[in-house]
Parts: structure tokens; sequence; C-alpha cells
């Protein structure tokens, strides 16, 4: 039986700690789709068409070194504007988020567009400042060279570019949860968003 959780919200909001860690709490296969996004920037600025890029997008590729980095990130905001990158990353989307044994997706537009369907979806927000200082402590422990400032300015350039593209905008789904961990630790996080999805798996028996 298909089981998909969606996991939306804007950058550096939480989504990828909460997703992992519902997934492996429930033993559900996690799907980071940001990654599918970068690792197609990553192409682009080696110079292939972003389209090209997109269709030709392969397991090693999703593996790449440096597809965290802030030029990958603002690369894959860029190519995620393009509707035919969009569609060309939709049915592996598709297709692992109805996989049998549950699947836990996040990103940008899961449950509105990708899986609108899906059992539970969770809008993840959190201040402007909170996700600056949690990218910038995430972009400084793994040796990065960068400000406050940068990063801040960075994160909000994105999320007005992810709010504002025709295609596929990032905002939540009407039926979503909203889940605001500006105040929230990791544990309390992840707590709030397995108890949704507890709930969700009650009713269905
Ligand atoms: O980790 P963070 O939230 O900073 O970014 P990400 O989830 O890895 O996504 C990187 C970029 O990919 C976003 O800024 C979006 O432009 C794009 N993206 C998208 O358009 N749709 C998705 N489902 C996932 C990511």
């Amino acid at each position: 039986m298909g089981f998909t959780v969606a996991i939306d919200g804007p950058a550096a909001a939480g989504k990828g700690t909460i997703s992992k860690a519902v997934a492996a709490h429930f033993g559900f296969a996690h799907l980071d789709t940001g990654l599918l996004y970068r690792a197609t920037g990553r192409r682009m600025l080696d110079g292939l068409e972003a389209v090209e890029a997109a269709e030709a997008l392969t397991a090693e590729d999703l593996e790449r070194d440096g597809l965290r980095s802030a030029e990958a990130a603002r690369a894959a905001s860029q190519v995620a504007a393009i509707p035919e990158v969009r569609k060309a990353l939709l049915d592996f989307q598709r297709a692992f988020a109805r996989r049998y044994g549950g699947a836990v997706l996040d990103g940008r537009d899961i449950g509105t567009v990708i899986c609108p369907e899906a059992e539970v979806k969770l809008f993840v927000t959190a201040s402007d400042p909170v996700r600056a200082q949690r990218r910038f402590d995430e972009l400084i422990a793994s040796g990065v060279e960068t400000t406050f400032d940068e990063v801040l300015a960075d994160l909000k350039d994105r999320d007005r570019r992810d709010s504002a593209r025709a295609s596929a905008p990032l905002k939540p789904a009407e039926d979503a949860h909203l889940l605001d961990t500006t105040d929230l630790g990791i544990e309390a996080a992840v707590e709030a968003a397995v108890t949704v999805v507890k709930q969700r798996l009650e009713q269905g028996r």
C-alpha cells in the first residue's frame, strides 16, 4: 500500500531533518527532491543546457560533492523556474511517492503538484533570521567561509524566486498542516510531525 508524506517549505526551515526522522520512525523511504534540482543546477554550471541536464540526470549526479553549496542552491532555484525542467523530474518523484511501503518527500511543490493526494501534508516554516542562522551554522560546520548577512540575503533571494515563479510556486497546499519551527528544537519539531502522521495512519485503519 502507498502512503505519502509531503513536506514542503522555504529554505532551511527544517524540512530535511524532519523528513529523515519521520521516514526513519515509520520505516518509509525518503526523497530529498531539492537534490534533483541542485544536481540539475550543478550540471548547468558545468555548461549543460538545463532541460537536457534534468532529462539526463543519473544516480551518480545526485551523489556529487558540492551539491549543498550556496552556488548549487542558487543554480537549483534558477533551473527550478523552468517548466520543462520540472516536467522532466515529475515522473520519477510521482513513482517514488507511491512506492510500496510508504514514502516521505520534501521540497517546495510536493503537496501542491507532485502528490496532491498525499495522505499527510506538512508545510514547515521558521522566521527568516532563525532559518539563516541554521543554514549559517551548517555552512560554517562544513568549512565554508561566509557571513550571516550573506546567508540571509541568499535565502531571501531564493525564497522570493521560488514563491514568485509561475510554475509550481512555493506555497502551502490548502489542506497542509502548518508547522512553525522558529521556537522548536529538532526533537519537538520531529515529534509534532510524527504525531500528525500517526493520527492519519490510525484513521486509515
Ligand atoms: O535545503 P534547502 O531548503 O535550502 O534547499 P533544497 O530543498 O535543496 O532546494 C534547493 C532549490 O531547489 C530550492 O530553492 C528550489 O528552487 C528548488 N526546489 C524546487 O523548486 N522544488 C522542489 N520540490 C525542491 C527544490
